[in-house]
């Protein structure tokens, strides 16, 4: 069942999330916004041209007067200022001016860096997201956050501002490898561990569709990004700035980002942030060993690691203190009182957070070897 979100900032309509399983939709839920004479620049990869671009270029023939589209480099490393300087010359030199829309096609480094060319060219024009990535679709399409990364400082560069629509459409799933795959899995299941929304068990959904989520069904994915959204919309709603409760959203995070910085972005985000929420579950105390084990077995099944391979603890440590996420010289480490119920801590010590180390050394599988 296709399904329709809509999203508020400070109490006012903002946007819609439409989650459908091919294009089809994709003019009418742009007819919803005023696109008649307007013009629309496609930002999309190397890698997501080729697949999906003609179709998506096809539908927005039949909805904006004039429509391009600017092919990048893939890749973290292409998220940065350079590639900002290349939007920005394609507006300037087809001429848009404030009434006109960009619009992202791909992952979440697609989506950050034209949320933020739109946030800053002619002090703000609109755009629109059409995510490609399970990690976009639940997470980085939604909530307004957009940036860049400056020399070595992942996201230092960055803007709020919301996209006029967010269309994910979930058969572009299909096409994603396997460890893009499951580091957006890694983000579902953070999503499922921190809140429950409308009195739906989504944990135990997850771990009931196990079977399903291995084989991508495409049933169970939509409800999937349907739930992971609810959560999110629901965050971000209540605090769109990240004053506090939107700060529960980095469960797994505080180790999950210093293993990522450790490791030199061997693991996906979506695997660390699944290695931060064994962690965090861990300090958490609230799980029987074989209600651990059950974790652990959705992870592995698709197709995320659940043991860590052999690191320095000591300097994942003091990762964990760079981390933006210090408040007044505590780490804040977001925990657990149940499932589906998260609590910002300032109390967990480096000796806790070792501890939670060697434990993802030493229990759990190795499923991807060449991280
Ligand atoms: N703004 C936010 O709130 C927020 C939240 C979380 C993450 N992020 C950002 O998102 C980025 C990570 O996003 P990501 O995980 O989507 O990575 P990504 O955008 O790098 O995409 C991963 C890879 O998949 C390819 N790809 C995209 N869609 C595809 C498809 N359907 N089929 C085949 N290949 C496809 C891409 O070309 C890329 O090579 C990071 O830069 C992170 O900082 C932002
Ligand atoms: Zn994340």
């Amino acid at each position: 069942m296709p399904r329709k979100l809509d999203v508020s900032c400070d109490g006012v309509y903002a946007y819609s999330i439409y989650i459908e399983r091919s294009f089809d939709k994709l003019p009418e839920a742009l007819r919803t916004l005023p696109v008649s004479g307007r013009r629309v620049l496609i930002v999309t990869d190397t890698n997501v041209a080729p697949l999906y671009l003609d179709e998506v270029k096809e539908h927005c023939k039949t909805c904006f007067e004039y429509v391009d589209s600017l092919v990048l480099t893939p890749g973290e490393e292409h998220k940065n200022t350079d590639s900002i300087s290349e939007i920005y010359e394609r507006l300037i030199l087809d001429g848009f001016d404030r009434n006109d829309y960009l619009l992202a096609l791909g992952g979440g480094v697609t989506g950050d860096m034209t949320g933020f060319a739109a946030a800053t060219y002619m002090r703000g024009i609109a755009f629109i997201q059409v995510p490609t990535t399970l990690l976009a679709q639940v997470d980085s399409s939604i909530g307004g956050k957009t940036g860049v990364d400056f020399r070595a400082y992942k996201n230092m560069v960055g803007a709020f501002h919301m996209p006029k629509l967010v269309y994910s459409c979930i058969g572009t799933l299909a096409s994603l490898d396997k460890a893009q795959y499951a580091s957006g899995m890694g983000e579902v299941i953070k999503h499922s561990m921190i809140k429950v929304i409308n009195g739906v068990d989504y944990y135990h959904y997850l771990l009931t569709h196990k079977k399903e989520l291995e084989a991508r069904d495409p049933d169970v994915l939509e409800e999937t990004v349907y739930y992971s959204n609810l959560i999110k919309r629901d965050v971000v709603e209540r605090d769109p700035k990240e004053h506090g409760e939107r700060k529960i959203l980095n469960f797994g995070h505080t180790l999950g980002h210093a293993i990522e910085k450790c490791s030199h972005f061997s693991y996906t985000h979506g695997q660390c942030v699944a290695f931060g929420c064994l962690g965090a579950l861990h300090l958490s105390h609230i799980t029987t060993e074989e209600e651990n084990n059950e974790i652990r077995s959705l992870m592995e099944s698709v197709g995320l690691d659940t043991k860590l391979k052999e690191m320095n603890a000591s300097e994942i440590l003091a990762a964990t203190r760079k981390d933006k996420k210090m408040d007044h010289g505590h780490v804040s480490f977001i925990l657990l009182h149940d499932i589906g119920q998260a609590y910002i801590d300032t109390h967990v010590t480096d000796q806790d957070m070792a501890s939670a180390l060697q434990y993802l050394m030493q229990t759990g599988k190795i499923l991807n070897n060449e991280a």
